[in-house]
Order: structure tokens, then sequence, then C-alpha cells
């Protein structure tokens, strides 16, 4: 039986490909290893969790002599990478952090796959899951394809463009069999209500504002979760070694146009006057250094591996507002404590 490492399993993206890996691939023994930060909740595997093929451990990416003796006992076949700190506006106020998991950790997992595989590099995969973000921002035109050059703009993207570019590195210098995928903004359950779209239906469901950054004209490319889960179980098992698959919606919305069509589904979803949630719209101070426009360009993943996405957004969101509705002891858990003094430290002064 293949094991394979997934890190950062206990949050949002990571949590759906441990649930796919487990459930579609009874031939894998899962192991997922996460620090469990705010983002990491095992509440998001509850349903899986007592699975023969699957096992969590408690543990921190940064810490290198841990990583180098879990992969000396454990004895992974392949590595799938998520764990990383993943939000754009707590990287501009702790940028370290992001070096330390996205960066560091990275090249922590690298060494000790190198190490541990020495000889027989081909039998083994290390694939990273990185992030449209890279690329940088586009004007009014075009989309990132796979060549597109990396410019990030975020302490975040600057720390996601840096592993990218180890990773690939470990391909290039020592042979290792490596895989990034580059993917836009996820959306679904179990997705920490710091990101936007959480965010707003968590606000909404509790008549409190709704904060637009800017003037709400930002674009991005929205990908249903489990459509992500989905292309990263397509790339890991059918990519060549040391290939790049972007993986996205080709499903553009301003962010007040995407708040507009959620305040709509969340006013019939809880039988409020039509236009109510619309009320909550707040403009506030904007990001810095905030990119204007992501979009991507997905024709290889679906030329060569035959993957496409299968929702419809209006339909996708419609799903994810029932989640959160039906799932409000999860919110309220994740957005007691803590939270509480992030939002106040975020918001307070927009
Ligand atoms: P998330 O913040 O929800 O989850 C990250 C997980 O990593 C958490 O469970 C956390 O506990 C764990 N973690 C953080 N630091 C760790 C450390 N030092 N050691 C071990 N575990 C640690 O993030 P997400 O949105 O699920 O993103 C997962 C991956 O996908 C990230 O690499 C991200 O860059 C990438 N990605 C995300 C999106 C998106 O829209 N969310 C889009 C494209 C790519
Ligand atoms: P986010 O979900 O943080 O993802 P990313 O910045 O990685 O794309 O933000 C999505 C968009 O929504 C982005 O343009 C910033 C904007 N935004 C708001 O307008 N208000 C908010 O409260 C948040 C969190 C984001």
């Amino acid at each position: 039986m293949k094991k394979i490492l997934i890190t950062g399993g206990a949050g949002f993206i990571g949590s759906h490909v441990v649930r796919r890996f487990i459930t579609s691939h009874p031939e894998y023994h899962i192991v997922n290893l996460d620090k469990l930060t705010y983002a990491g909740n095992l509440l998001n595997l509850k349903d899986v969790e007592h699975k023969p093929n699957y096992r969590f451990i408690k543990g921190d990416i940064v810490d290198a002599a841990f990583i180098d003796q879990l992969f000396k006992t454990e004895k992974f076949d392949s590595v799938i990478h998520l764990a990383a700190e993943s939000h754009v506006d707590r990287s501009i106020s702790n940028p370290l952090d992001f070096v330390m998991t996205n960066v560091v950790g990275t090249v922590n997992l690298l060494n000790a796959s190198l190490k541990n595989w020495k000889g027989a590099y081909g039998e083994h995969r290390f694939y990273h899951v990185s992030t449209d973000e890279v690329y940088g921002s586009l004007g009014e035109k075009g989309l990132f394809t796979e060549t597109s050059a990396y410019d990030p703009h975020s302490p975040y993207s600057a720390s996601k463009a840096s592993s990218d570019h180890f990773v690939r590195s470990y391909q290039d210098t020592y042979g290792l069999n490596t895989v990034i995928s580059n993917c836009s903004n996820n959306y679904g359950s179990h997705h920490f209500p710091e990101k936007l779209i959480p965010l707003a239906i968590n606000n909404i469901r509790q008549n409190n504002p709704i904060p637009v950054y800017g003037k709400g004209e930002n674009i991005r490319d929205w990908l249903w979760v489990e459509d992500h889960a989905r292309a990263i179980d397509v790339i890991f098992h059918q990519a060549k070694a040391g290939s790049t698959f972007n993986v996205g919606g080709h499903n553009e919305w301003t962010n007040i146009d995407l708040i507009r069509l959620l305040c709509h589904i969340m006013d019939l979803k809880l039988n409020r006057p039509e236009g109510s949630s619309e009320k909550l719209i707040t403009y506030v101070t904007d990001r810095a250094g905030h990119d204007l426009r992501y979009a991507i360009d997905s024709n290889k993943l679906q030329k060569e591996l035959g993957w496409a996405p299968s929702l419809q957004f209006e339909e996708g969101l419609g799903k994810t507002v029932d989640w959160y509705l039906a799932n409000t002891d999860w919110l309220n858990n994740v957005t007691s404590g803590n939270y509480q003094f992030y939002y106040q430290e975020q918001y307070s002064d927009r």
C-alpha cells in the first residue's frame, strides 16, 4: 500500500484533497501532517477520520529535525504539499510567518524527500500546490498561462513564488520528480471566514457590514474547491515529472458583482426581503498592493489531462451558502476566540 503524505490537510483545500484521496483511492494510506494553526481544523475531516487508510500527525514543517525524522520513520512514497500561510492580509501584517512556513517549510520537505528517496527519484513524486497570485496582476485583458512571468506583489505571493522556484530547482538540480500546479481563487465548504466569500456569508447571516476593499472592481477567477481537489488528483497521477499546470474556473467576477450575487442568494435562503443584504455592503480602505485582476488559462490541463470545471458559479455559490447555514456550529467555533481579535485588527481602522 503506497503511503502518501498530504501537508496542510486540516485546512480548506487540504481537507477536500484528503477526503478525495481517502475515499477515491483506498489503495493508498494517507497521512495528513498539519500544525493546526488558526486555519487548520480537524472538524473539517470529522466524516472521514475513522477510515482505516487515514492517519493524522500534528507537526510543523518549519521544524527541519522533526521533518527529517518523520520521513525516515514513515517512508512516504510521495508528497502532496498544501501546508501554507495563505491569507494576503495576514502576510501584509506578518511577512516573516510566510517566509518561514511557505519558503523554509517547503525547503525542509524537499530536503527530506531528497534524502529519503535517493537513488529512486522516479518512483516518488513531490507535488507542490501553488497559486496564480505568483504571476502578479493582469490588466483588463489576457490570461495567465504556464509560461507567464512571475511577478508577485504581496508577501504571500512572493513567498509562494519563492517556494515554486525552490521546487523547480530541486527538479533541475537533483532530479527530484516534482510537479507544480497554480490555481485561481477557490470557494466552497470549510473555507476559513477571513477570505472574501465565507467572511461575507458570515457577516450577512449576522447582519454585520460586508467590507468591500476599494471600489470592489478587482477581479478574481473562482473555482469550486472540489474541482480543484479533482485537478490535483488528475495531475498527481498523470503529469510528467517537472511539469506545471494552471488550474482555473474560467469564471471571472468583480468583487462587487460577486457580493451582490451572494446577497441575492442569501436573501432567498434566509427568507429576507430582496435587497436587504445589499444594504450591508460597506466600502472600506483598499488593501495595500491590491492586485487588480487574476484569470487563468487552464487549456493545458483541459487538453493534456482531460480535466474541466464541473459546476456553474451560481450553483456552487448556492451549495456553499447552504453548507454554511447548515454548519453554524462550525462557523461559531472558528470565529470564537482569536478570530475576534484578528477581525478588530484588520477592519477597525479601515
Ligand atoms: P488554509 O490556510 O485554509 O490551510 C492551510 C493549512 O496549513 C492549515 O491547516 C494550517 O494549519 C496548515 N499549516 C500552516 N502552517 C503550517 C506549518 N508550519 N506546518 C504544518 N502545517 C501548517 O489554506 P488553503 O486555502 O487550504 O490553501 C492550501 C494551499 O493551496 C496553500 O498552499 C495555498 O497557497 C494554495 N492555494 C490556495 C488557494 C485558495 O483560493 N485558497 C488558491 C490556490 C492555491
Ligand atoms: P481573498 O478572499 O482574501 O483572496 P485573495 O486576496 O487571495 O484573492 O480576497 C478576494 C478579493 O476580495 C480580493 O480582491 C480582496 C477582496 N476582499 C474584500 O473586498 N473584502 C474583504 O473583507 C476581503 C477579505 C477581501
